[in-house]
């Protein structure tokens, strides 16, 4: 039985085609394969959020997904944020607010800032008060909301308060720009 197949990977826009072992996680075929290394291995296994990148728009953990199911799957690393020389709003309110310390945690930070706007966009119910009636619209997006929902995130350097701040100052001129 084969432990190897040729796979198609579609990243931030372009498409890489390589073998891999089936074992080879999501996170180590960007990284050790094709060299992009700004998603970051932590923990690898599921408990810190350094690898997150968005799977099909989704947050998703890149050390506990294979390779091979990614598949044909569309994959946005921190890469692929930027619209063309422009940084993304969430990125530039990082900068503007300090969102990070080393940096370690920043690219899991912005991929699972995006997911966080994308649920909420979506009217994703509130993680931290089941008080919502779907007709109100989606839950405001409070300091305490972006904490629990931002939560599989950690940041050794403690810069949480920083990143609160950017996430929502980044949920505001989306709003902003959304009306
Ligand atoms: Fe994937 Fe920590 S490296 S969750
Ligand atoms: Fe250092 Fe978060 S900025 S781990």
């Amino acid at each position: 039985l084969s432990t190897h197949s040729a796979i198609t990977l579609h990243i931030n826009g372009e498409k890489y085609t390589l073998p891999v072992d089936h074992r080879t996680t999501l996170l180590d075929a960007l990284r050790e394969r094709l060299d992009l290394t700004g998603t970051k291995k932590g923990c690898d296994q599921g408990q810190c959020g350094a690898c997150t990148v968005l799977v099909d728009g989704r947050r998703t953990v890149s050390c506990l997904q294979l390779a091979v199911a990614a598949e044909g799957r569309e994959i946005t690393t921190v890469e692929g944020v930027a619209e063309g020389d422009e940084l993304h709003p969430v990125q530039q309110a990082f900068l503007d607010l300090d969102g990070f310390q080393c940096g370690y945690c920043t690219p899991g930070q912005i991929c699972s800032a995006l997911g966080v706007l994308e649920e909420h966009a979506a009217g994703w119910p509130s993680a931290v008060t089941d008080d919502v009636r779907p007709e109100a619209g989606p839950p405001p997006l409070t300091p305490e909301e972006i904490r629990e929902r931002m939560s599989g995130n950690l940041c050794r350097c403690g810069a949480y308060v920083s990143i609160v701040r950017a996430v929502a100052a980044a949920a505001e001129s989306a709003d902003a720009a959304a009306q």
